[in-house]
């Protein structure tokens, strides 16, 4: 996260002041670095040039689909995993290309296939049997061919929190093992289909290697299974998933260090390198969806204390923003990093870090060591540019934030703060 730094105990982001930026469009404020973003994007990619494999790196847009976001990485040359007619619109709109967009999702809508069919794009992940039947039937209504990867489900157990464990037999996502191979068949003989390619996804914010590289001999596996018996597959489509670092971001000797049971985490790093070596393999083309890995570390949530109290066991830090601008600690309990955007000596102490919404849940950190915050101080939250802005809501008719993006020595508001106007459309 080196776009975002310290420098004489005030927090920067590019060029900028955090505090400079707080005081111009208010808090909460989410900020953007453009240059984090495009080396995150290089760091992933590069590695799939060098590989010598044919590829397509399609951005996972749920995790930010702010538009200049969107351009910013169309215009890099990424296609676009999209999960919903609505992210298919915001890709086409903002500059994907059709041939590497991907639609995944267990339950599209016949308009939302109709859509995607009618816009010819690349491929849909398909996820049940039922669904390939349906849009086999609209792409025969339609006159054309609808391309198709078939996401299996592995049974694998990628070592995250549960509700982002996606390759297990208990979650929804893809088809059984046991399935499967008359999933292939089937889908295969059917008239508006073309099977180009096989996929998994096993889940997001992987650390550790192993699951990765047990998707992959899985898949090794499956596709000679499926080529014995006549289906050329072209792609295969690994999704995402590389995890990111949440602790220990910033350092300095006014910042608690924490423990961190998690040792490696660099996107694409050496270990996954490994993987993309035992892909090549396999000689097909590959598709992979980042997400989380190419926007979070690029992205802080800037809040104000509004109240600090005393409670009988524990002192809380009331903020301005909460859960409806960042569900992730109250919906994954995830750990993010808080730090003062001007740090003081003046020693740590425990606290919890909450917000104004009307839920206990409502923290952005509990338990936490950090500087004395009083009222007026403003801080960080970091690694919030992935799924920070995609999930948040009006929950207790409260406005979503403004978004800012600084690209070294410029800043450009690129959402605007919501109006209360806004509430009643
Ligand atoms: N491909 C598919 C089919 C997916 O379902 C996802 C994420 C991705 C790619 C991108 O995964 P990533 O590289 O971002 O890990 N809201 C949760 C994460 C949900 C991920 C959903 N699917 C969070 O804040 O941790």
């Amino acid at each position: 996260m080196n776009h975002f730094y310290f420098k004489d105990n005030h927090l920067y982001a590019e060029n900028f002041l955090v505090e400079d930026l707080a005081k111009e469009f208010g808090t909460p404020l989410y900020i953007y670095s453009k240059n984090q973003i495009l080396k995150n994007y290089r760091e992933i990619n590069q590695p799939l040039v060098n590989s010598k494999l044919d590829f397509i790196n399609c951005y996972a847009i749920k995790a930010n689909s702010n538009p200049e976001i969107l351009k910013l990485l169309a215009e890099e040359g990424a296609g676009a995993e999209v999960a919903s007619g609505g992210e298919l619109y915001l890709a086409l709109k903002f500059g994907y290309l059709r041939n590497k967009i991907t639609f995944t999702g267990v339950g599209k809508t016949d308009e939302e296939i109709e859509y995607a069919l009618r816009e010819n794009i690349f491929n849909f992940t398909v996820e049940s049997l039922q669904e390939i039947k349906v849009i086999s039937e609209i792409a025969h209504k339609l006159g054309v061919i609808a391309r198709i990867s078939i996401r299996v489900n592995p049974d694998i157990d990628a070592k995250t929190h549960p509700y982002i464990t996606t390759g297990m037999k208990e979650n929804k996502f893809g088809i059984d093992s046991k399935d499967i191979m008359e999933v292939f068949k089937t889908a295969n003989g059917l008239p508006n289909i073309d099977v180009i390619g096989i996929h998994s996804h096993i889940g997001s914010q992987i650390t550790e290697v192993n699951p990765y590289i047990e998707a992959v001999k899985y898949l090794g596996e499956l596709i000679q299974k499926v080529e014995k018996i006549g289906i050329n597959i072209r792609y295969i489509n690994f999704g995402g998933g590389f995890g990111v670092q949440y602790k220990n971001i910033l350092t300095h000797r006014y910042i608690p260090t924490e423990e961190d049971e998690t040792s490696r985490y660099s996107p694409l790093g050496e270990h996954v390198e490994s993987v993309i070596k035992m892909l090549s393999a396999y000689n097909k083309k590959l598709v992979i969806e980042p997400g989380r890995s190419l926007v979070a570390n690029a992205g802080i949530l800037v809040g104000k204390v509004l109240y600090t109290k005393q409670g009988e066991v524990k002192k809380f830090i009331i903020t301005d923003t909460g859960m409806n601008d960042l569900m992730r600690p109250c919906l994954y309990q995830a750990y993010h990093q808080v730090v003062p955007t001007t740090l003081k000596d003046t020693g740590f102490e425990t606290v919890d870090i909450v917000g104004p919404v009307c839920e206990t849940s409502d923290f952005l950190a509990t338990k936490r060591s950090i500087q004395v915050m009083e009222r007026g101080d403003r801080f960080a939250v970091l690694t919030t540019g992935a799924y920070g802005y995609s999930l948040s809501s009006n929950y207790n008719a409260r406005l979503r934030p403004a978004e800012v993006l600084v690209d070294g020595d410029k800043h450009y508001l690129i959402r605007e703060r919501e109006k209360v106007e806004e509430l009643h459309y």
